[in-house]
């Protein structure tokens, strides 16, 4: 069984063939964390929680006595769910206001279970597994005050090395309690000799990969802008110091969430460290009338370093989290009007396009912003999701798309309202910010107040209309701005900024269920809310507004560490700085789609587009979608980038490679992973035949003269061999 209770030492054992993760219930009730790493067996823990210092004491008023007690030290044990307000102050996951005032938290075991399968939490995404595949435990706390319960969830995803958590707060009495924290889950490791891989960045410059080394005190990473954001994303990595891509331990923590998030990281002066994951608590003070469940956790552990935090997270994502029916189907090659014309195009313009996207390869053409209300400019609309008929007939258009047997899909940006629109004319309390102060405008638009039943499904019964009307298969949905002021004119401040995004989730849940065969793809100006949470719903999210090839190379090399290639969009771009081969094959280790003008390709750009659909048709399927994947060569550390995938069945693989700056004719060899040994490949480049070992011990010549922003696309393909000849 993958969990376990011992109930002589009562201690809780979640294990597969890789990992185990322990801890125990002391002698105060209280959780303490024994183990996470390696599953080396059973073994005695006696020594872990062994701290040789003088035990804890605590001074029992109704007795007059002072206790020792034998098995905690309280300000240096590792816990997995530590007191507030004690001795112990490296930062406890939850706080609780009482109605006295008083903040002392303190949650004690009260009984568990375990059982086969997972659930599902309720108004919040969430991962899914069959009952074969997956074990749970529940654990039920209650406060010392009587009055508040807790929930802990641990689910553990067999084959996967992967563990998710999960924290509910209850109230057992309604007596104007406030949860002024709630992070989801807490990880105490022994000791701080720790690397901290976060992925950072801006606009444009999504998911940038950063390691820094832990140092005493505490490492708050988080967002605040009302969305997961493009500065920081709710993954993170704690990698023993000389862990690399191939090799050494390294923890992988991923939230299914939108919102705001943090995770701390404390070392404390005894050296351990504390991880704490979850809800950023900054304005955050929540009525406990009722449940408050908070995000799912997933946690993975890898032996062999970032690579299989990689191929752990880029399984669990494709198998157990993404709900979209088709999901294992090829998906369309996507054509996107965006870049091509922008705001500026009519009835004419867009069945060019479509007559020649047509031509170039399209299966989906994607009507971008610009269709809606009087959105000429985008300064004006948003909120007005009814057609406008003077710049565009979308019926005819629609009907023109599927004769040429391509589908359609159609842009959105459901939570946002410019001040320009009918919409607020009608109900300009709709949009988050108080009146009496100031709104400030990102994009000349605010934010609707998706914490209100009634905002969400009016935006939820305009959309409707439209997507009931006409024959729609594909939805982008955009989110072009963070959170400015958070004021509600109904919701608590302290309860906003989750709110919304609960909201927010209702309203794609519906829109999912309403719509189950129509395929959404997430953005957010670019990635400014490429999560777990999100990918519940939309199987694909638009990765960067950036399409400069060369600076999509950072961008896709970190999202990759936890999301797979299937989920990041990429469009081979109008952007000049390479020719459409080079574009081609980055946009490969993503969605891959084309966006630009295609009436002004010329003939040598068409058919290099071609060159890279028939590739796409090829191998994007079992290669990138289903396949595992490899980062080979990290643009952060060297003038060079290679991803490489296989397929499962390890016979088909492609690899990119692209140097930055020039480079002169020198020894160079590329070393690929993954490969089967003892299996011979055909490398296409050159027709010749290399075993697996040779590949991967030698690797492909490159020795040549490298002009900058040279990519070259290795195709390489198992060798059959029939009675001993080929
Ligand atoms: C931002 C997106 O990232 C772009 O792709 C495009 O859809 C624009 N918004 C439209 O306003």
């Amino acid at each position: 069984m993958p969990i376990n209770y011992q109930s002589e030492s009562k201690t809780f054992v979640i294990s597969n063939k890789n990992i185990s993760y322990s801890f125990l219930i002391n002698s105060q009730g209280l959780l303490q964390h024994i183990y996470f790493g390696k599953n080396i067996g059973s073994f005695d823990y006696s020594s872990l929680i062994d701290l040789g210092w003088d035990w804890t004491k605590t001074y029992l008023d109704k007795d007059d006595i002072e206790k020792i007690n034998n098995d905690y030290y309280n300000d240096r044990s590792l816990m997995e769910l530590s007191p507030h307000g004690c001795n112990d102050k490296r930062g406890a996951p939850i706080v609780i206001r009482y109605s006295d005032g008083t903040r002392q938290t303190n949650f004690k075991y009260v009984s568990h279970r375990i059982y086969s399968g997972k659930p599902i939490l309720t108004n919040l995404p969430s991962s899914y597994g069959a009952q074969k595949d997956v074990t749970s435990l529940e654990i039920v706390m209650i406060d010392d005050e009587k009055k508040v319960k807790c929930l802990l969830t641990y689910s553990i995803f067999e084959r996967l090395d992967i563990i998710t958590r999960n924290m509910t707060l209850s109230p057992i009495e309604d007596s104007g309690i406030k949860v002024l924290r709630a992070y989801s889950m807490e990880l105490d490791l022994p000791n701080s000799n720790y690397d901290l891989i976060h992925f950072c960045g801006d606009w444009c410059q999504e998911r940038y990969f950063d390691r820094t080394v832990l140092h005493d005190g505490t490492i708050d990473i988080s967002s605040n802008y009302g969305r997961s954001s493009h500065e920081e994303n709710p993954y993170f990595i704690l990698a023993d110091h000389d862990a690399s891509e191939t090799s050494g331990i390294a923890i992988g923590f991923g939230l299914v969430y939108s919102g705001n998030f943090s995770f701390k990281v404390n070392v404390s002066k005894w050296k351990t460290t504390r991880v704490l994951f979850g809800i950023n608590d900054e304005d955050f003070e929540w009525n406990l009338s009722a449940d408050l469940i908070c995000p799912e956790v997933v946690m993975s552990l890898s032996l062999n370093g970032f690579e299989g935090l990689t191929h752990n997270f880029h399984d669990f994502v494709r198998n157990n989290l993404i709900r979209y029916k088709n999901k294992d189907v090829k998906r369309p090659l996507l054509f996107n009007s965006w870049e091509g014309c922008y705001l500026e195009f009519n009835t004419q313009t867009i069945i060019d396009y479509i007559d020649s996207a047509k031509t170039i390869g399209a299966e989906l053409f994607v009507l971008d912003d610009g269709w809606f209300g009087s959105r000429n400019t985008d300064d004006r609309s948003l909120g007005d999701w009814y057609i406008n008929e003077n710049k565009i007939n979308l019926q005819k258009v629609i009907d023109h798309c599927h004769q040429k047997g391509l589908k359609f899909g159609l842009w959105f940006e459901p939570e946002m309202i410019n001040p320009l629109s009918d919409l607020y004319k009608k109900y300009d309390n709709f949009a988050l910010g108080s009146k009496k102060t100031i709104r400030s405008l990102s994009r000349h638009q605010l934010v609707l107040d998706t914490s209100i039943d009634e905002i969400v499904d009016n935006i939820f019964y305009q959309m409707c209309e439209i997507l009931d009307k006409y024959d729609i298969d594909y939805v982008k949905w955009d989110h072009n701005r963070s959170i400015g002021e958070h004021i509600s004119s109904r919701t608590n401040y302290g309860e906003v900024y989750h709110r919304i995004i609960l909201g927010t989730y209702r309203l794609i849940d519906q829109l999912n269920k309403r719509y189950p065969s129509i395929l959404f793809e997430g953005c957010a100006s670019g990635g400014g809310r490429f999560d777990l949470g999100m990918l519940c719903y939309f199987p694909q999210i638009w990765t960067s507004d950036e399409t400069d090839p060369i600076q999509r190379l950072f961008i896709q090399y970190g999202t990759s560490f936890a999301y797979p290639l299937q989920t990041m969009g990429a469009h081979i771009s109008k952007n000049k700085m390479t020719d459409y081969l080079t574009k081609g094959a980055i946009a490969l280790f993503g969605t891959y789609g084309l966006e630009m003008n295609p009436c002004k390709l010329n003939s040598r750009e068409r058919k290099q587009i071609k060159e890279i659909n028939k590739i796409y048709h090829r191998y994007h399927q079992t290669v990138i979608s289903e396949g595992d994947f490899y980062r080979l060569l990290s643009p952060f550390e060297t003038n060079y980038c290679s991803f490489m995938s296989i397929s499962k069945n390890k016979r088909k693989v492609l690899v990119m490679f692209i140097n930055i700056l020039k480079e002169n004719n020198r020894y160079r060899f590329l070393k690929l992973r993954g490969l089967n040994p003892h299996k011979n490949y055909r490398l296409k480049n050159d027709g010749k035949e290399y075993s697996g070992a040779y590949l991967m011990e030698i690797g492909i010549n490159l020795t040549r003269w490298l002009e900058e922003f040279t990519c070259l696309l290795f195709i390489l393909e198992e060798v059959h061999k029939v009675g001993g000849r080929e």
